[in-house]
């Protein structure tokens, strides 16, 4: 796989932060990552799909020394015009498979990788998966820590989930989502139409759609397992609730032991 593979996020980079970036779940994301550091030692972070920077500016604005990957020259665009976007190093390319070189060549450094807001199941394929795993936990240093967030396959094949919904969205915008899914090959695929106010009045629509493959948990841990990694914790939400039977998606930490080959301990 390669970045040209990666999702195609030009059309709506500018509007991203708006339409899919809900204020509250960005500061709990922020203040669980930001949490999660202080557990996992010395060290800078990486997030993989790093975006326009939702949740890296905030965290660099703590003092967390950050990197990012991303394919989405557009994205990285909206990134670079914040404050403080152009402090932080991006590399451009497939986080399934690449990632920034480390200042003493090799590139088991970091304390944390994360990837976030369902953008692991963007991955395709198993493999493209499996791969992610193997590249983030070889970028880990000893006790560091991999993070990611992913729906329950269960919570998004139920009839509750399926089919349309109007999903909020920041400045009076409206965003309708209906997601199709196939279970056959742990696939879905959500379909936006965003309906934005214009600031001369009457509103603008415009249309994307976004596919993603999902995983359950068991096959997560299972890849973790793969790559060397064991499953430290896993929460309901990025309040930290306990991930219950009643949860409709979690937030997995796993964690690179400290001594080579002890992913089972
Ligand atoms: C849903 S957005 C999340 C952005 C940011 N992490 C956030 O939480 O706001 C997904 C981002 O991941 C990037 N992306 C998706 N698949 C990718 C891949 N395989 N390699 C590199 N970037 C990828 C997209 O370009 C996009 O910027």
């Amino acid at each position: 796989m390669t970045g040209a593979d990666a999702p195609d996020y030009t059309a709506f980079a500018a509007h991203y932060d708006e339409w899919f970036g809900p204020a509250a779940t960005t500061d709990d994301t922020v203040e669980a990552l930001a949490g999660l550091l202080k557990t996992a030692g010395p060290g800078p972070a990486l997030e993989l799909g790093i975006g326009t920077g939702r949740i890296a500016l905030p965290l660099a604005a703590r003092g967390v020394e950050i990197h990012g990957i991303d394919a989405s020259p557009a994205m990285v665009g909206q990134l670079r015009a914040k404050p403080g976007g152009q402090d932080i190093p991006v590399t451009l390319g497939n986080f399934s498979t690449a990632g920034p070189d480390a200042p003493d060549g090799t590139d088991t450094h970091y304390a944390l990788v994360y990837v976030v807001n369902g953008t692991f199941a963007e991955l395709p394929t198993q493999e493209a998966q499996v791969d992610c795993f193997a590249n983030a936990a070889r970028r880990l240093r000893a006790g560091g820590l991999f993070v990611l967030d992913a729906h329950l396959p269960e919570a998004l094949t139920s009839s509750a989930s399926s089919g349309g919904r109007v999903v909020p969205a920041e400045g009076g915008q409206l965003v309708l989502r209906y997601r199709e899914t196939d279970r056959a090959a742990q696939h879905y695929r959500s379909h936006y139409v965003v309906f934005a106010n214009r600031s001369t009045g009457g509103v603008d629509m415009h249309r994307t759609t976004v596919s993603f493959r999902y995983a359950a948990p068991g096959e997560l841990d299972l890849m973790a397992r793969m790559a060397g990694l064991r499953l430290r914790e896993r929460w309901g939400n990025w309040k930290g609730a306990p991930f219950t039977s009643s949860s409709t998606g979690h937030i997995s930490v796993y964690e690179r032991p400290a001594r080579e080959g002890n992913a089972d301990e």
